[in-house]
């Protein structure tokens, strides 16, 4: 899939909601139960980070919930992507991003989320067609200021900040002309998870939702 392409297709789902939550799955049993939470809260891109053994198959079975758009984070490396595909996964997230991984994305039909935390990374993400980035470590690359300071520059980007992003700075970051929708963890809280208290986590995804949607401007 072209850079374009993936952007357009990712600019789609990323406008379904203000947040795309950033899970961690150790458990299997709560890829389920979390995917239909977040999704009735209003939540329905889950990116699910490739950094336990369950991820994998986690996508799978959240792929199967009604409403979902599972995908993942923390791609790094080319042969993940596909293995992404092949779980049922529909996006792929990295923090950064290197040739390797670009020249292999541009072959597979999974559209790439790639990082950028500053101009020149941004810029080189645009010349190979990527228009939708990531901004990571959103807050400590100088949070919603710094972002806000890529707008007049490179107006053909829009991002997606994540890193250190809450439900107190992300409406800073929502107003900004650049910023399509933040990721956060926090809207899937390890503790909640643990205890499997899934309708405590729908309604912080509708209360997320709610406060969050009036801010968008892009
Ligand atoms: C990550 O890769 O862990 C994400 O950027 C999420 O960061 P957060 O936990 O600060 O939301």
């Amino acid at each position: 899939m072209s850079p374009e392409d993936a952007s357009a297709e990712l600019l789609e789902m990323a406008q379904l909601a203000p947040v795309i939550p950033v899970i961690v799955i150790h458990d299997l049993a709560h890829a389920k139960p979390l995917a239909r939470a977040l999704v009735a809260g209003g939540l329905p891109m889950l990116e699910v980070t490739l950094r336990s053994p369950a991820a994998l198959p986690a996508i799978a079975e959240m792929a199967q919930v009604p409403g979902a758009i599972a995908g993942a984070g923390t791609v790094l490396a080319p042969s993940q992507l596909e293995q992404v595909a092949q779980a049922g996964g529909r996006f792929a997230v990295s923090p950064g991003s290197t040739p390797k991984l670009l020249d292999n994305a541009a072959c597979q039909d999974l559209p790439l989320l790639p990082g950028a935390a500053t101009a020149s990374e941004a810029m080189a993400l645009l010349e190979r067609g990527y228009c939708l980035q990531k901004f990571f470590p959103a807050e400590a690359s100088g949070g919603a200021q710094a972002l806000g300071s890529f707008a007049a520059p490179l107006p053909q980007i829009q991002f997606c900040p994540t890193g250190g992003v809450s439900l107190d700075n992300a409406p800073a970051y929502l107003r900004l002309s650049n910023v399509t929708c933040v990721g956060g963890s926090w809207v899937a809280p390890k503790d909640l998870m643990a205890a499997g208290e899934w309708d405590q986590i729908a309604e912080l995804a509708a209360k997320t939702v709610a406060l969050l949607a009036p801010q968008r401007t892009a």
